[in-house]
């Protein structure tokens, strides 16, 4: 059987990928299990805002994932991103609801990976979202403690689990 997620790559994440990113982090599944994200994801104004400052970051590293499916012009079908969280290097990543699944988020952070080489990363995921804490854990990731926030998707606070790359 063909790996769906040889197709997928990734390219530095541009203006006029945001609308299909924003459509993808304001599904309500997808901001539940995400749990810590912007207090409103439907807020169109605010997403552009916060994307257009964090392009122009030049400590945010983001890559859009994209899925070549046949010979017709690559999907975006998710991104991945790494930021600075006081002095630590963080990782992120989220995928359209209708791709999940097939790999495509393990495979995006995979190829993160291999372009930033800044050690140790981190990352945060709700302890309930295992599906992120899965595709941490295939890329090496390790618990290393679990804390407590308010969850803006939730309205609650909810404990996230702190991984570790070496
Ligand atoms: C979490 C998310 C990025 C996973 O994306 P994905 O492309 O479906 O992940 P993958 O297909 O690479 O799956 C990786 C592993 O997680 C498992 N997995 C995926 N979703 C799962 C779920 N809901 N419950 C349990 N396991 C799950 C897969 O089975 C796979 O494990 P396996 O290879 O051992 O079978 C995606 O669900 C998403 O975008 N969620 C909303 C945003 C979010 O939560 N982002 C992370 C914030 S910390």
């Amino acid at each position: 059987m063909t790996d769906p997620s040889a197709n997928i790559s990734i390219r530095p994440l541009e203006v006029d990928d945001l609308e299909t990113l924003f459509a993808f982090q304001a599904d309500p599944q997808s901001s539940h299990m995400a749990a810590f994200t912007a207090k409103n994801v439907t807020d169109r104004d605010a997403y552009m805002t916060k994307w257009h400052r964090l392009l122009a970051d030049a400590t945010v590293v983001s890559r859009t994932i994209l899925l070549q499916e046949s010979a017709n012009d690559p999907m975006i079908v998710g991104s991945v991103a790494t930021f600075l969280f006081g002095d630590e290097r963080n990782v992120t990543y989220g995928v359209g609801r209708r791709y999940w699944g097939r790999g495509f988020a393990t495979r995006g952070l995979q190829l993160l990976l291999a372009e930033v080489h800044d050690r140790p990363l981190f990352a945060r995921a709700a302890s309930d979202n295992f599906g992120s804490i899965r595709v941490l854990q295939k890329c090496g990731f390790c618990e290393i403690g679990r804390d407590r926030f308010f969850a803006e998707a939730r309205g609650r606070e909810t404990e996230e689990t702190i991984f570790k790359l070496p």
